[in-house]
């Protein structure tokens, strides 16, 4: 019953409170931006839309879908997937994703038809760069059909120099993780809004590299496509 208790709160109502966070942090933004170019910074429209979901359909509801229909996805909906991804929901800092000694190695990008996205937990902001050839060389990086028809595709990225001089040989196990966790909650809040999603781990990690422009010391870790699902799809 406990159990049973628990699932049932709205998972907006957490997402929400947490939402209402993302404004307050106050850590330099040096912690996120690791890239030596900065394109046009702009604000994120508010998370919120997550809140009539409730957690226990979501979770059984999620599901890997790899074909999607054509439609773009909105602002809002950009908002939400990379809040529930990585969004700030405490005054120090403290993330959606747990970290390990909050040290937050990852970064994400995200890869539209028109556009590509450098995410800034704090504050909710995004960065826009100007990569206009990246999504097509990320599409072939990862070699599926479902990174050519997703309309969103996000790259999880890591820094790894900031856990490796605390955590030594078990950090690339920490990144590895922290990805995990962060994807989870990514391809939640996608089911959380009706759309559909897929975690991808076949890539070659050199090509995304070298089409985001990252620098030597961020390493790509795990990519996720997401888009609105396919009509009437029948897949598994
Ligand atoms: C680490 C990891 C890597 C994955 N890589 C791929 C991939 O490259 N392509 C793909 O279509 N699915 C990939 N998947 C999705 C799995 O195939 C999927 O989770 C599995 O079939 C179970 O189905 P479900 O996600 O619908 O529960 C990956 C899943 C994980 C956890």
């Amino acid at each position: 019953m406990r159990f049973r208790g628990a699932s049932t709160i709205a998972l907006g109502a957490v997402l929400l409170a947490a939402a209402s966070m993302a404004a307050c942090a106050t850590l330099p933004e040096t912690v996120d931006a690791e890239r030596s170019s900065s394109g046009a910074v702009s604000a994120l429209p508010d998370p919120g839309n997550l809140s009539d979901a409730r957690l226990v359909d979501v979770l059984g509801q999620r599901r890997s879908t790899r074909t999607f229909g054509p439609q773009p996805l909105n602002d809002s909906a950009l908002s939400a997937l990379l809040w529930a991804a990585q969004g700030v929901t405490s005054e120090w800092g403290g993330r959606t994703a747990p970290s390990a000694g909050a040290l937050y190695p990852l970064e994400l990008y995200v890869l539209t038809a028109d556009a590509v996205w450098h995410y800034l937990p704090h504050g909710h902001r995004i960065e826009i760069l100007p990569l206009s050839g990246a999504r097509p060389a990320v599409e072939e990086a990862i070699g599926q059909e479902a990174a050519a028809s997703a309309a969103a595709l996000v790259v999880i990225t890591a820094v790894p120099e900031r856990v490796a001089p605390k955590y030594g040989g078990r950090a690339e196990r920490y990144i590895a993780l922290e990805a995990g966790h962060t994807a989870q909650n990514l391809l939640l809040a996608a089911t959380a809004l009706g759309l559909a999603g897929v975690p991808m781990g076949a890539f070659a990690d050199r090509a995304i590299a070298e089409a985001l422009g990252l620098p030597s010391a961020q390493e790509v870790i795990y990519t996720v496509a997401v888009g609105h699902p396919a009509s009437a799809s029948t897949e598994r």
